[in-house]
């Protein structure tokens, strides 16, 4: 990690408690992610997370990860739910969650020291991705990590049926999400002076993609 880490004041949100959303598939996939994490996170700092859904990764990742402050971002209508299981972890180092809109044309993410992005690549429109990838490289310093999780599409290996499946799903859903082709992400990231450093194999034919910002 370079640079000093920016910090923001652990607070409770104030969001109004309602029905709080719960994904199975997080229970599921949380552990395996963690394991990655344990080993591409830095020592200290803030993680800012990109489309934090219920907020259940937020909780668990920060009451795991103590000597990290945790920022959860998704759109505006997700953050009561975030705040939420945030409030009720074990963790003082969950902040309050912050409305982040991938496809905000001139988007700008608060200074971190490594951004997570679980589940999101393939449902946001590639625009989105685009996004992130450039406010990421303002983001983040020479070091610091960008890390995807989810499917891809590989060039030189079969689309594993269970993905065929789901990206047939997604775009019937909504023609601008679908599973993306690892090569034009990791284009995009070199095109946003990102380096691959991990491609790993995770559970349920999804990735962990791990990319490190380089020197402009
Ligand atoms: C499949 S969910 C994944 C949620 C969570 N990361 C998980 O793994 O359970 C995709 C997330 O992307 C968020 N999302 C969709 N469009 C977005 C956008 N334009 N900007 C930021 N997040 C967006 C959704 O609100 C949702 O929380």
């Amino acid at each position: 990690m370079q640079g000093e880490p920016t910090l923001q004041v652990p607070v409770k949100s104030g969001y109004e408690s309602g029905p709080k959303p719960y994904a199975p598939a997080c229970d599921r996939n949380r552990d395996p992610i963690l394991a990655v994490l344990r080993r591409v996170l830095p020592e200290r700092g803030q993680v800012l997370e990109i489309g934090s859904g219920t907020g259940q990764h937020a909780a668990y990742f920060s009451a795991a990860l103590p000597h990290l402050h945790w920022l959860p971002s998704d759109l505006p209508s997700r953050l009561p739910g975030i705040a939420q299981w945030c409030d009720q972890s074990n963790s003082d180092k969950c902040l309050a969650p912050v409305a982040i809109d991938l496809l905000l044309a001139s988007l700008s993410l608060p200074r971190s020291d490594a951004i997570v992005c679980i589940n999101t690549v393939h449902i946001v429109a590639w625009a989105g991705v685009q996004n992130l990838f450039k406010a990421a490289r303002d983001c983040l310093s020479p070091g610091q990590i960008l890390y995807l999780y989810g499917p891809y599409r590989y060039a030189d290996r079969p689309f594993e049926a269970s993905n065929e499946e789901f990206d047939r799903w997604l775009t019937a859903r909504d023609a601008l999400s679908g599973v993306r082709d690892f090569d034009t992400v990791r284009d995009l990231a070199v095109s946003n002076a990102f380096d691959l450093c991990l491609d790993l194999p995770m559970p349920s034919n999804n990735r962990s993609l791990c990319f490190t910002r380089c020197e402009d």
